[in-house]
């Protein structure tokens, strides 16, 4: 009997050394749409068998039963992130490109600076333990990257709005400004001439920005908290795997290089049951049910009495029921259909057979959400990559698409009718829907499997592109260019001279 335990404890031992990682995972921003992303991979490593610990603001709830998982937790970060969101998000719908720049290079360097000085994680850095991966979410934190150097580990990359300018350039992954769009914008594709101007310039601005202000500035911080010796130049480009939070169902389709994978969709869960009362809510809406959330950021009482009213009274007016996530408890004038809360649980609601319509921010998890579940959108961005997720919604026939403040009350009232109206919105929605689950293995094993490959290979350096290690005139040509054109031209130069010279020589023999 002592003998059976004995050996089945071996056994799994055994199956754990040949498999299981020591994986540190790092999603330090303090807003539950990223944590969502950061707890799905970090939950979904560890009951794969991995031994997972997850740096960031929030403790997990029910954490995961196999494998081994422990929270390093960023204390302090979600009071002071509720201060912020005080700021009205509304306000920066209107930024110009600069500001908007700035604004990041600024939430960027405080947010770097705040995770790399924190007592918590200063005692994992001084605590000389190493780890196999370390996958840091990519959002304005490139100092945070040498701690893959300094914890011995492989470096991958969690891209939260799939691939972008921000991750692109550390892996050589092709992004030409003529097709592809800047996240910022909401250009429709094919771009028109204006507009591939334009984008030429944003994508040059926002790159120059990075590369002269933000890195420089990045690392600088790295030297000030990191222990010496890290080099923070390399460890940019020493980028083993980037995860894209993305899906040609809801993304643009775009080139990928070897080392980039698409896991998108990956933090959706099987639908729940609803509580009691969302289910006779939803139940009893024989006419169908909308359902309206700005998302977990923007703070809906701040949008302005304007529209506000002119919501109200274009809800008022369906024949559906709706729900509405609002932070009060109540809003002056709300019609009888119209039922509020300050929290919904959405991807359930999405699921239920009478949701009709979802009207959104547009931010990438709800459009993920949405898609998975075949619910036709109304998009009312505000900031960030919501234009560009809205123009592609737009764009593929199963939502349209309202800046916030060109909201009114007769706009809603038309875009409301035809979304609600024509069936042509639910079957594109449908057929993304299609689109998005049609894949050969579930997202959250593809991730798996990609950072165990990664391990197992060490680093695998074989599937980088050379052109990481180009200087910028070489990857472009330039000096390729160069040569040709100077081929090309010396003989005109070379005859001229020649021919100069026999001028001068018959010249003479006349005289
Ligand atoms: C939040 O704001 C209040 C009032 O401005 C301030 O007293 C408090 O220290 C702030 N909290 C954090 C964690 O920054
Ligand atoms: C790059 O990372 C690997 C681990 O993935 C490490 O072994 C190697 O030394 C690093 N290279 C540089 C130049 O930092």
């Amino acid at each position: 009997m002592i003998r059976v335990i004995f050996i089945s404890a071996v056994i799994v031992n055994l199956s754990c050394l040949a498999q299981c990682y020591k994986i540190l995972t790092v999603f330090p921003m303090a807003a539950p749409s990223h944590y969502i992303l950061g707890e799905a991979i970090a939950r979904g490593l560890a009951e794969a068998g991995h031994d997972v610990t997850m740096v960031s603001p929030f403790e997990m709830k029910n954490p995961p039963k196999n494998g081994k998982f422990r929270d390093i937790l960023l204390t302090g970060f979600i009071e002071e992130h509720k201060n912020h969101t005080v700021m009205n998000l509304f306000q920066m719908e209107h930024m110009n490109m600069i500001t908007h720049n700035l604004a990041l290079n600024f939430l960027g360097s405080t947010s770097t600076r705040k995770t790399l000085d924190h007592p918590n994680l200063q005692k994992l850095i001084n605590s000389g333990e190493k780890f196999d991966a370390v996958i840091i979410e990519q959002f304005l934190n490139e100092g945070l990257k040498p701690l893959a150097e300094h914890f011995n580990a492989h470096l991958i990359l969690f891209s939260t709005i799939g691939p972008n300018i921000w991750v692109d350039g550390f892996v050589g992954n092709p992004s030409p400004p003529s097709y592809i769009p800047d996240w910022t914008v909401a250009y429709p594709i094919p771009m028109n001439l204006y507009q591939r101007a334009w984008n030429l310039i944003i994508k040059t601005v926002s790159y120059a920005n990075l590369h002269l202000l933000f890195y420089p500035d990045q690392k600088r911080i790295a030297e000030e908290f990191l222990p010496k010796g890290l080099n923070f130049n390399n460890a940019l480009y020493n980028v083993s795997l980037v995860l894209c939070n993305s899906h040609e169902s809801t993304n643009q389709a775009v080139p990928m290089v070897p080392n980039m994978v698409q896991i998108g969709g990956f933090h959706i869960k099987t639908p729940k049951k609803l509580p009691q009362e969302f289910q006779d809510f939803m139940d009893s809406a024989k006419e169908g049910v909308v359902y309206f959330s700005l998302g977990s950021n923007i703070v809906p009482s701040m949008m302005g009495e304007e529209k506000k009213t002119a919501i109200l009274k274009a809800f008022g007016k369906l024949k559906q029921k709706v729900l509405w996530k609002w932070n009060e408890d109540t809003i002056h004038g709300k019609p009888d259909n119209v039922k509020l809360a300050k929290w919904f649980p959405q991807q359930d609601l999405l699921a239920h057979p009478n949701m009709k319509l979802f009207v959104t921010h547009g931010g990438l998890l709800s459009t993920l959400e949405t898609i998975y579940h075949g619910i036709p959108v109304l998009s009312l961005p505000v900031f960030a990559d919501q234009r560009m997720n809205a123009a592609r919604a737009q764009e593929a026939g199963y939502g349209l698409f309202m800046p916030f403040s060109e909201i009114t009350e007769q706009r809603l009232d038309e875009a409301l009718k035809k979304l609600l109206n024509d069936p042509k919105y639910r079957e594109n929605a449908e057929r993304r829907s299609s689109y998005f689950r049609d894949r050969p293995i579930k997202p959250m094993d593809l991730a798996t499997y990609w950072v165990e490959y990664v391990i197992r290979h060490k680093g695998a350096e074989h599937l980088r592109i050379a052109g990481t290690k180009l200087p910028w005139y070489q990857y472009y040509s330039v000096d390729s260019i160069a040569l040709i054109l100077l081929v090309l031209i010396s003989p005109y130069f070379l005859l001229k001279f020649v021919l100069s010279l026999r001028k001068k020589t018959t010249k003479s023999k006349k005289e």
